[in-house]
């Protein structure tokens, strides 16, 4: 039904929102039904709720840290890990694999503002010597698992108003990177209107409201919406591979870690590594209140996050988060019907708005605050959630900024250490720094090997092997 512009303009007038329209008699019929249709989307008893909560008094309490303790995970069996455990998960991993249970999921709404890259994220051009983008990669790993268990994978990819036709464009100029497209979905994110420090939603323009993505958390919701779990339900698929979009280091579908999830009846798992250091901005896996949570870096006071176990000597809140799960279908159906509501986020951001006389305005530094929903925030309301440690050189690296670190730069180098321990392990000999990086630039593609098992095999199949040299590309397995 179309929203009744007087109605919606009184209601927004008695919540204080009456800007919202300031220049509406200015505009085009068309720019009214646009305008009107955004604000529709409002929900302003929620925008009310959340200003009284995140914005008026300068923000959300600090935590209760009570009873606070860092929470258990399942250590790697060379860190202290039983070795028959996690061969058992990895065998059912590969069941669920072969019998089609699984489905990959990727939360790809963000804006990259950090980055600064024009375009989705998902379209960066992110390896070393083909600068293929985060996009291919995760295809070619899709493909690779297509062929190892006999099994084509359902990809959901979440995106946002903002990139929505662009990502689905880009996988159309690209032939869908080989996948059966009847098996990509993709789906759009929800989003929320940006606030001033009063609590007034701020206009992007004089007939447009500034709305932005409503985090990653927004995918559980979203997902239900779009008719995802229904889809996966009539497809047999009751277990969900979630990742970020902008790390391409990580293993898109792991057989271990979908078979800790699966043997130990969890509804949402989680993979961790140690921090590298007190100050990293990872999130920290906790128990509070007898649950597990994640606490942000931020939440977390530093004199906790620097804390050392006498006998080890590592940190006592060593488990940082890397945004890497496996989530059961049913899950996310009760968590989208209400189960467990996520907290949202305060965010403060610079937002493009309009000033009184309707002129754009471009802020020099935070003038609003964005609303965010977060997926980890779905922990607490998970039965029996498990936390696995996984090696930072095997699943993680992001982008996330243009320079430092989590950055394009950081991110090639951990591809190319990568490749070099492959090839070193399987009997190969190349130059490496101290780091293991080496002397120069080569790939390989996930067709060829996409961990150090897959990658053995498919380089014993060479015969002679090929010359190790700059811009060498290991393309396909072969096979
Ligand atoms: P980040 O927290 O790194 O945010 O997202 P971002 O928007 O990509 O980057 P900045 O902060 O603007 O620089 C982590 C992951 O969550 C997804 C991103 O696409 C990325 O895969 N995400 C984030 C969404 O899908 N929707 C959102 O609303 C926010």
């Amino acid at each position: 039904m179309r929203p009744d512009p007087t109605q919606l303009i009184e209601a927004f007038r008695r919540a204080g929102q009456g800007q919202v329209f300031a220049f509406y008699d200015r505009l085009s019929p068309g720019a009214k039904a646009r305008l009107v249709e955004e604000a529709a989307e409002i929900d302003l008893a929620e925008v009310d709720r959340l200003v009284r909560t995140l914005v008026a008094a300068g923000g959300p309490q600090p935590l209760d840290l009570k009873g606070l303790s860092p929470a258990p995970y399942e250590r790697l069996p060379g860190r202290g890990g039983d070795s028959a455990q996690w061969a058992a998960a990895a065998a059912a991993g590969e069941a669920a694999l072969r019998a089609g249970r699984v489905a990959a999921f990727t939360v790809a709404g963000g804006q990259g503002t950090r980055l600064g890259f024009d375009g989705p994220k998902g379209t960066f051009p992110v390896t070393p010597v083909r600068h293929r983008p985060l996009f291919q990669v995760f295809s070619e790993k899709l493909i690779a698992a297509e062929r190892r268990y006999g099994r084509a994978l359902h990809w959901f990819i979440m995106t946002s108003h903002q990139n929505h036709a662009a990502t689905e464009g880009f996988f159309e100029d690209n032939g869908h990177f080989g996948l059966d497209r009847s098996r990509v979905h993709f789906f759009r994110q929800g989003r929320m209107p940006a606030v001033d420090f009063t609590g007034r939603i701020l206009l992007d323009g004089q007939g447009s409201l500034a709305l932005s993505p409503d985090g990653h958390g927004g995918s559980l919701r979203a997902m239900a919406r779009s008719g995802g779990l229904d889809l996966m339900a009539s497809e047999g698929i009751d277990t969900l591979s979630y990742f970020q979009v902008d790390n391409p280091l990580v293993r898109c579908v792991d057989p271990a870690f979908i078979g800790w999830h699966l043997l130990r009846g969890s509804e949402m798992s989680s993979k961790t590594i140690p921090k590298a250091y007190p100050e990293e901005k990872l999130g920290h896996f906790c128990l509070r209140r007898g649950r597990l949570e994640v606490i942000e870096y931020s939440d977390l006071p530093m004199d906790l996050q620097r804390e050392k176990d006498p006998s080890s000597g590592a940190l006592r809140y060593e488990a940082g988060s890397i945004a890497i799960h496996v989530i059961d279908r049913e899950f996310i159906r009760r968590m989208a019907r209400g189960a467990g509501e996520l907290p949202f986020h305060r965010a403060d951001k610079k937002v493009s708005t309009v000033d009184a006389a309707g002129c754009e305005v471009r802020p020099e530094k935070a003038n609003g605050v964005k609303f965010e929903l977060f997926v980890f925030d779905a922990l607490p309301s998970a039965r029996n959630p498990v936390v696995i440690e996984t090696a930072r050189a095997d699943d993680f690296s992001p982008v996330k900024n243009a320079e430092g670190v989590d950055s394009p730069a950081s991110c090639r180098a951990d591809q190319l250490r990568q490749y070099a321990r492959w090839l070193k392990s399987a009997g190969a000999s190349l130059p490496t720094d101290s780091t293991g990086l080496p002397d120069f630039a080569l790939e390989v593609s996930p067709l060829f090997g996409y961990d150090e098992g897959s990658f053995r095999e498919s380089w014993s199949r060479l015969k002679p092997p090929p010359a190790l040299a700059e811009g060498l590309v290991l393309e396909n397995s072969g096979k």
